[in-house]
């Protein structure tokens, strides 16, 4: 096949049926519709998509990546501690980082890397905003080597955070500090 060029773009809804066949074939997690319709209708996640131009013209509009993402405020979440802003204001905000996948055919090219930066410049154009944070899976080297290598600084290890298939898996919780954390 011809080689990839790879183009960032929003999610739409006319991805729904692709976000939720990835979302299967990549996550242990299983993830609700509602969820996936939140995501192509942007009610209340940000996203973003990649996709090959250079695939024939019936796929070239087809996501072959993407990250989702919601705007929490920062004393409801459990990081409120980890922030070094002034505690008794209350319209401080974080982004956290819902999902992010690669489907196996583009991975190694630096898609989850561009998607990860997409998500960091939104977060700093946001002037209360003071920080993006994500879990992971504590067996998840692949993507636990990318947030080191962007410069996430893991912050804890959660015991027990997944339960999948009745089993319980611990997580980190990696942060990346913007605006002055
Ligand atoms: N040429 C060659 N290699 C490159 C290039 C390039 N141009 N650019 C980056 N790379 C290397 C990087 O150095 C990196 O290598 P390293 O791991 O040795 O440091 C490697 O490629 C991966 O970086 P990316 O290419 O940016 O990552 P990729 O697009 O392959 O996606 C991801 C990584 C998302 C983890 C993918 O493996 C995936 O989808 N896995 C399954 C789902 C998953 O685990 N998602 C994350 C769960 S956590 C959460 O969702 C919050």
């Amino acid at each position: 096949s011809p080689r990839p060029i790879i183009c960032f773009r929003p999610i739409q809804p006319s991805d729904l049926g692709t976000l939720e066949k990835i979302h299967g074939d990549l996550f242990p997690i299983r993830y609700e519709s509602e969820f996936f319709q939140n995501v192509v209708n942007g009610r209340d996640i940000v996203s973003w998509g990649a996709i090959d131009r250079n695939q024939p013209s019936d796929q070239s509009d087809e996501l072959v990546g993407f990250v989702t993402a919601r705007i929490v405020l920062a004393k409801e979440s459990e990081i409120g501690d980890m922030l070094s802003y002034d505690p008794s204001r209350s319209d401080q905000t974080l982004v956290y980082i819902l999902t992010l996948g690669v489907v196996e055919a583009y991975r190694n090219l630096g898609i989850a890397a561009s998607l990860i930066r997409e998500v960091i410049k939104y977060a700093s154009s946001i002037p209360n905003c003071r920080a993006t944070y994500l879990h992971v899976i504590s067996y998840n080297n692949p993507a636990i080597r990318l947030y080191n290598k962007m410069s996430f600084k893991c912050v804890r290890r959660l015991q027990g955070f997944y339960l999948i298939n009745g089993q319980h898996y611990d997580s980190y919780l990696f942060v990346y500090y913007v605006n002055g954390g």
